[in-house]
């Protein structure tokens, strides 16, 4: 059975997409417009994720986003949508406890209209990530490249080349999984580590700069329109040139050529 076109997207759709090795694509949405383009365009899932602080603020790192600002933006992106499943970013430190977590986990949802929120970190979140679940709220897992970790990871760099490495992260997918998380996000690691992982895990793995072996595939949107000013990373592709300058082309371009697996190359991967 395929998910008629426009019934809302849920995690019941995303592990029969899984399930049938069909490709699931996601982008990065901030605003109600853009989300709407994006949605119209058939994407699975919209992510307000914390890159806001660094497109849309100009900020460095992730790190100075707030709650409120995940908030007030999953507001405009939730306005937007109509199919779409909507994931929305824990800011830094707002997960640091499990109360914690649950306190501001159930504020994304009930103010921010979230289907599921989204942390970073291994085995030591699991009991956050169980105390979300206890509650019925979807968690979405994100591993390899923590950008919220960046000053203790030293900088923007693939995770997991080391063999030590890729076995601590496939053992934090699995405790993350076994705690309840229902979708995981696997940042810069080797393709090689990425296609492990999604083969052993029963929830949904999707990539960015992890190669084509996921179970499917997120870009910051303003990488997908060609909006850079500290320059592309190698993982991401500028849809803009094959879609004649249009931006609703761009993210049609997007999802056909993750639907099609032709997105991400080899090139564009680790
Ligand atoms: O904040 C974000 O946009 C993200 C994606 C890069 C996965 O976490």
């Amino acid at each position: 059975m395929t998910t008629p076109e426009r019934s809302p997207v849920t995690l019941r759709h995303l592990r029969a997409m899984k399930a049938r090795h069909e490709p699931i694509s996601m982008l990065t949405a901030y605003d109600a417009s853009l989300a709407r383009l994006i949605d119209e365009a058939g994407v699975e899932c919209v992510l307000v994720g914390d890159s806001l602080g660094m497109v849309i603020q100009g900020r460095e790192t992730t790190l100075p986003v707030t709650l409120d600002e995940m908030i007030y933006h999953a507001q405009a992106v939730a306005r937007g949508l109509r199919r779409a499943f909507l994931i929305v970013d824990m800011p830094f430190m707002s997960y640091a406890t499990a109360e914690t977590a649950l306190h501001n986990a159930a504020r994304l949802m009930k103010e921010g209209g979230a289907h599921m929120v989204k942390l970073e970190g291994g085995a030591p979140q699991s009991d956050s990530v169980r105390r979300l679940a206890e509650q019925g709220i979807p968690v979405c897992a994100h591993l390899g490249l923590q950008p919220q970790s960046v000053h203790k990871l030293g900088g923007y760099r693939v995770q997991g080349r080391q063999d030590e490495d890729a076995e601590r992260l496939l053992g934090d997918a699995l405790t993350l999984e076994a705690a309840g998380a229902d979708m995981l996000i696997l940042e810069c690691v080797p393709a090689s580590l990425a296609a492990r992982v999604r083969e052993r895990l029963s929830i949904p793995v999707i990539g960015i700069g992890a190669g084509p072996d996921c179970d499917g595939q997120v870009l910051v949107l303003y990488d997908v329109l060609g909006i850079s000013f500290s320059g592309r990373p190698r993982f991401s592709r500028d849809f803009m040139p094959e879609s004649g300058g249009s931006l609703r082309g761009a993210i049609q371009a997007y999802v056909r050529a993750v639907r099609e697996k032709s997105f991400p190359t080899a090139g564009e991967s680790f």
